[in-house]
């Protein structure tokens, strides 16, 4: 695991970048695993400002989502669907029928997008509160494919910020990759913002694969770049 910390959030996004326009280059082509969050919103906004500016084509590129939620139209505003298209996909030429977000509430569903997803190249990855990649959330075992989840107590309070700071009209249940599926690709670059991912960069970064804390398995995969800020790395030891 190659650990890279940066002073804030603008500079975790430029690095993040640096690992994305390599691939882009060497492979126009590119499969991408891609995230919603706060996290990957940086890394967007260079990925946009690079097309808009050097004319970085995304055209061959074909994109495969983590995750969204179960029981929320695609079209809803907090939908991940509407999230991929208001901070990526709209301002870059990709062709809309090569983004690939999952839906669905059942495991027909969510095998038929396992899948679909073809070899990812870089699989872009935040990091949850409690260690949770995707909605993969603790407890998770390292081998499952894409699947539904009910979602944590933990996980429903940090992203009721996006429903009005409503428990109640938050989504109980996710469609998500699996870890398994995660650990497919080829390259992984997780980024961390923030002094609340500290725990959990800690235990990913220094602590042993376990279950409890899903973005462990990162430790068991040969090719992973995690970014972090200042404060999330504030906690680890080295
Ligand atoms: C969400 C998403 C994850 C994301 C995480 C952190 O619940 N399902 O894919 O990585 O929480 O989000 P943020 O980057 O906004 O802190």
């Amino acid at each position: 695991m190659k650990l890279i910390v940066t002073e804030n959030y603008d500079e975790m996004s430029k690095e993040a970048f640096k690992v994305m326009k390599e691939l882009l280059e060497s492979k126009p082509n590119a499969v991408l695993g891609l995230a919603t969050g706060s996290s990957p919103v940086g890394l967007y906004q260079n990925m946009i400002k690079d097309h808009k500016e050097n004319g970085t084509s995304y055209k061959d590129v074909h994109t495969y989502n983590l995750d969204e939620y179960v029981g929320i139209d695609r079209n809803d505003p907090q939908s991940y669907y509407t999230f991929m298209n208001e901070n990526l996909f709209k301002d870059v030429d990709i062709n809309p029928e090569n983004t690939h977000v999952p839906y669905g509430s059942t495991d027909e569903e969510a095998k038929k997008y396992d899948e679909s997803i073809e070899k990812v190249d870089l699989q872009l990855l935040g990091i949850g509160r409690n260690g949770h990649i995707g909605f993969n959330e603790p407890g998770t075992p390292f081998d499952q494919r894409t699947h539904i989840v009910d979602l944590t107590e933990s996980t429903i309070e940090a992203n009721k910020r996006f429903f009005d700071n409503d428990i109640t009209k938050v989504p109980t249940q996710a469609i998500t990759m699996g870890i398994g599926t995660v650990m497919d690709a080829g390259k992984i670059l997780l980024v961390a913002s923030g002094e609340d991912k500290a725990d959990a960069v800690k235990a990913m970064v220094e602590g042993e694969p376990d279950i409890n804390w899903p973005a462990t398995v990162l430790q068991n995969h040969p090719d992973v770049v995690v970014i972090a800020d200042k404060a999330a790395a504030s906690k680890l030891s080295k």
